[in-house]
């Protein structure tokens, strides 16, 4: 009779062998990188040089080169909060509606639905994505559902196909939160092409900024103008009417705030756009590689990354275990790491219950591994091969 052979006692996945890296970066590693481009500076210049720096023929510029770039009848506005609010009005959202949202989000989502009048109610994400997950969508249905908002988190396409699937089923308005999604792709047609409503932001650490700013668009191009009506206190701007005096003739009928956007703004845009195809490119380039270095990394799961969805790479989020270490690791090499966003549905504005809250597994699941790694176009190639080689040396 054999006796049983012992088996080594499993190292830990920490303590394994891995090859040393160097302690210190080439260069400081920023979390986020805000890039302006140079010919910026020379616009907004000449915007101020020509005293017109309120909303005018800068920012019908800008709206004209976002409609090139494939995004259906773009109305600039002052940013994100501001179009989400805009969308939610003109999709007819007001007291006594619910709008169904993902936590996984800023609280700049939930904030626009509370300031129409309307209560959120918060479905869940797939683990493996950050994005709502689109089965469990047709559980937070109620006769007072009015709209879903989705949101593209990090700049990852959500499942649009199914869901403006169950939103036809239930005559519900689709508004696309895609404040990290300017220049992602799905099926092959840019977000900003697809819902009713989608929403950018144009804020000053996203991958593509004005300073501050945002945009509303929509196919449609009546609810694109009843936007535009509305990012201006309700007044169709182009058509107003003086009397002999100068006084506006106004007859508004509907709610209108001060959302438009500027022409010192809109100059920014308009430069940052001019360069923002390569620097896409750049940001795709090493979404791929992290990809492909980062897949076999033990201890490390990399969002799903669907064929139909081309990924505008805001964030680069993972999933990781043991995340203390592995951020205290990455912080001793002097790469910063962020969860960015942590749940929305926790602040009591949103009046949820701790059952609400635990009804969504797929957000606990992602809440509690993931965590973003620097991606920008900032980043030298030398710094990215540091990274990557102190990630795979474990922690
Ligand atoms: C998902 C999401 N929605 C909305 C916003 C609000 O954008 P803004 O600052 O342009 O209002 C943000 C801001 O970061 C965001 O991350």
């Amino acid at each position: 009779m054999s006796l049983p052979v012992p088996r080594p006692a499993a190292t830990p996945r920490s303590r394994r062998t891995r090859p040393a890296v160097p302690l210190a970066p080439p260069g400081k590693i920023e979390f986020f990188h805000t890039r302006i481009a140079p010919g910026a500076a020379q616009r907004v210049a000449q915007v101020l040089e020509s005293t017109w720096v309120g909303e005018g023929p800068i920012v019908r510029r800008f709206e004209q080169e976002l409609a090139r770039w494939g995004l259906a009848h773009p109305v600039a506005v002052n940013s994100c909060t501001a179009a989400l609010h805009l969308a939610l009005l003109a999709a007819g959202v007001g007291p006594g509606d619910e709008v169904i949202l993902p936590p996984q989000t800023f609280i700049a989502t939930g904030m626009a639905v509370l300031a129409t009048g309307a209560r959120t109610v918060f479905a869940d994400i797939d683990p493996a994505t950050g994005n709502l997950d689109p089965e469990d969508l047709p559980r937070r249905i109620t006769p007072r559902t009015r709209a879903v908002i989705v949101v593209h988190w990090g700049g990852l396409p959500a499942a649009m196909d199914r869901i403006a699937q169950v939103a036809r089923q239930h005559c519900l308005v689709v508004i696309e939160d895609a404040a990290h999604a300017f220049g992602a792709r799905y099926c092959g047609r840019p977000i900003g092409s697809l819902s009713p409503f989608t929403c950018f932001s144009f804020q000053a650490i996203k991958h593509f900024t004005c300073g501050d700013g945002g945009a509303v668009c929509s196919p449609d191009a009546e609810l694109a103008a009843a936007v535009r009506r509305r990012r201006w206190f309700g007044i169709d701007r182009e058509n107003v009417r003086r009397n002999r005096y100068g006084g506006r003739e106004l007859a508004v009928s509907e709610l209108g705030l001060k959302y438009h956007m500027n022409d010192i703004a809109a100059a920014v845009g308009l430069a940052n756009l001019e360069e923002f195809a390569p620097r896409l490119e750049r940001r795709r380039k090493l979404g791929a590689l992290y990809r492909q270095r980062l897949v076999s990394v033990p201890g490390v799961e990399l969002p799903r990354l669907d064929p139909e969805c081309d990924h505008a790479y805001w964030l680069f989020p993972l999933l990781v275990e043991e995340r203390d270490r592995f951020v205290e690791k990455l912080a001793r090499h002097g790469i910063p790491t962020s969860m960015v966003d942590t749940r929305i549905d926790t602040n009591p504005v949103f009046g949820q219950t701790p059952q609400q809250r635990e009804q969504l597994q797929g957000q606990a699941q992602f809440e509690a591994r993931q965590i973003h790694i620097p991606l920008h176009d900032g980043l030298s190639d030398e710094q990215v091969e540091y990274l990557l080689q102190v990630i795979a040396s474990g922690w």
